[in-house]
């Protein structure tokens, strides 16, 4: 049902191989049944995310939901959402937020995640932190038993200045998990990844597990030079995974 709704299969014929974006999207056609007319609401940012603002463009064009405000979480989110009609602003002017809906790369059975493998981690924090309700959308392929298990990246985002030290530092931190700090680079230029906040971003990757999460959230915040991490404990709501057999909804 939940692919029918979001246009991808057909009643008469039944039975089409979903790729792993048409989970995506599926995911959030989900989480855009809980938006309604009138809310303040949190943009994502990412190949799931916009699907979802895709969708409260459609909805908002045909009459269906009215009166919304958008915060994005990006500079990408803010052009796609402008060219989509949606009206937009921020935490200044809208301190609290109703609804955010964000993907993630990594999803613990306690629902804390790992964002920023696309770099957004910054923005996407302050706004989804000052929402009332978050619902995180992803594939199956995002569940972990634990956060950095899945041996891809864990994204810091540090300033520009002597971003080495403060990478070096970081890697010290978690020694004991075998971690290894590398500054984010594009892979065709080996230029630095730049944030829409105009710093880098180090990667950590781990070995072995971090152990206990608030303290390594706290030691990363503790070090000069990071601006945030990739880390969002304790912060999503709710969070709609698609998988082959299904939509599973996961409540806090
Ligand atoms: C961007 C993010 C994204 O939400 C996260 O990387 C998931 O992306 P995708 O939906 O493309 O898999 O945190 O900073």
């Amino acid at each position: 049902k939940a692919a029918m709704d979001a246009g991808l299969l057909h009643p008469s014929s039944p039975s089409v191989i979903l790729t792993q974006d048409d989970l995506k999207k599926i995911a959030a056609y989900k989480a855009v049944e809980y938006v309604e007319s009138g809310m303040v609401l949190g943009l994502g940012t990412g190949s799931t995310a916009k699907h979802a603002v895709e969708r409260i463009g459609e909805l908002l064009r045909q009459g269906k939901l009215k009166d919304i405000v958008g915060i994005p979480t990006s500079k990408k989110t803010h052009e796609q959402a402008l060219s989509l009609g949606i009206p937009l602003s921020d935490l200044d002017s809208h301190p609290v937020v109703d609804l955010a809906i964000d993907g993630a790369d990594e999803v613990d059975p306690f629902l804390n995640l790992v964002k920023g493998r696309g770099g957004s981690l910054l923005r996407e924090k302050m706004v989804e932190g000052a929402c009332k309700k978050f619902i995180v959308i992803v594939d199956e392929s995002k569940l972990v038993n634990y956060l950095g298990g899945s041996r891809l990246a864990m994204p810091v985002e540090v300033i520009q200045f002597c971003w080495k030290f403060t990478a070096s530092r970081l890697q010290n931190l978690f020694h004991q998990s075998g971690c290894v700090a590398k500054l984010r680079t594009f892979p065709d230029t080996a230029d630095p990844f730049v944030t829409d906040n105009g710093n880098f971003v180090v990667d950590l990757y781990f070995d072995r597990s971090i152990g206990d999460l608030k303290a390594a959230s706290d030691s990363i915040l503790q070090l000069p030079g990071v601006v945030e991490h990739g880390m969002f404990l304790d912060m999503a709501t709710t969070v709609i995974v698609a998988g082959e057999l299904g939509l599973t909804l996961k409540n806090k």
